[in-house]
């Protein structure tokens, strides 16, 4: 059955809107996992905007789940990471203007520099994931500089236009999936999930962990984050269900 990391991003969002001390994201860590989250994603930016390296070390001390830490492969994330020895970090590209990760690793031409990142962080018995789009060279290229997995960016799928698209997208993800299965790799997925659009891809089979933010913390507004939490987790295991029978 495929897993929930909730990515609590949102939650610093809110507090840095007024640079004050609430609301707490390790507070919304703990909720997460009250809800039966079995992952906390965050993504610690080069600018901070959000998730503050503090956030971060104390969600580790206290939470019982997987840590999920999302960086960039700058010199500073990757010292941080072995710092605070996350379970998993996943390797994202980063644009300062961008409103959220826009597009996947290009883990073919950064293949030498993945490589060296990857070595460090298995070194320190930290997992490597690198988000990518689904696309065969890519699988390919994050396979063979030695990651462990991948997770297979979901935003097209989510943003399909018509039926037609979102089959077809549907289709990408699950031959990337086919290919880093045989290559070895983990598939994770994630970007753009929402409580709408799960089902088609909790269906697919042998998805790990969905990597899931904006829509539950949206949602944690209104019904508080644990409620979010068990909603999203109600809905991938009645569709993950599915791909099993
Ligand atoms: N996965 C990755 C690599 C991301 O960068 C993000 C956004 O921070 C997510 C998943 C979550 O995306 P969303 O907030 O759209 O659920």
């Amino acid at each position: 059955m495929a897993q929930l990391n909730v990515n609590i991003d949102h939650v610093a969002t809110i507090r840095q809107a007024r640079k004050a001390d609430e609301p707490d994201p390790v507070w919304a860590a703990a909720e997460c996992e009250l809800g039966g989250a079995s992952g906390i994603t965050m993504h610690l930016r080069e600018d901070c905007r959000h998730i503050q390296p503090r956030d971060v070390e104390l969600v580790r001390q206290v939470a019982k789940v997987k840590l999920n830490l999302e960086m960039a492969m700058t010199e500073a994330m990757v010292r941080f990471a072995l710092k605070v020895k996350p379970d998993q970090v996943t390797l994202v590209p980063e644009k300062r203007q961008e409103l959220t990760t826009e597009g996947g690793l290009d883990c073919r031409k950064l293949q030498k520099h993945l490589a060296a990142v990857v070595r460090r962080l298995n070194r320190a018995d930290i997992e490597v994931s690198a988000f990518i789009t689904p696309d065969e060279d890519q699988v390919k290229a994050s396979a063979q500089a030695g990651c462990q997995a991948v997770e297979l960016h979901t935003g097209s799928y989510a943003n399909a236009p018509s039926q037609a698209q979102l089959t077809r997208r549907l289709g990408e993800l699950e031959k990337a999936r086919d290919i880093g299965w045989a290559c070895g790799l983990i598939i994770h997925a994630g970007h753009g999930l929402t409580y709408r659009n799960i089902g088609p891809v909790a269906a697919l089979e042998g998805l790990e962990d969905f990597n899931i933010g904006h829509s539950i913390i949206v949602r944690s507004v209104f019904v508080g984050i644990r409620q979010a939490t068990r909603e999203m987790i109600e809905l991938i295991d009645k569709y993950s269900s599915y791909c099993q029978q």
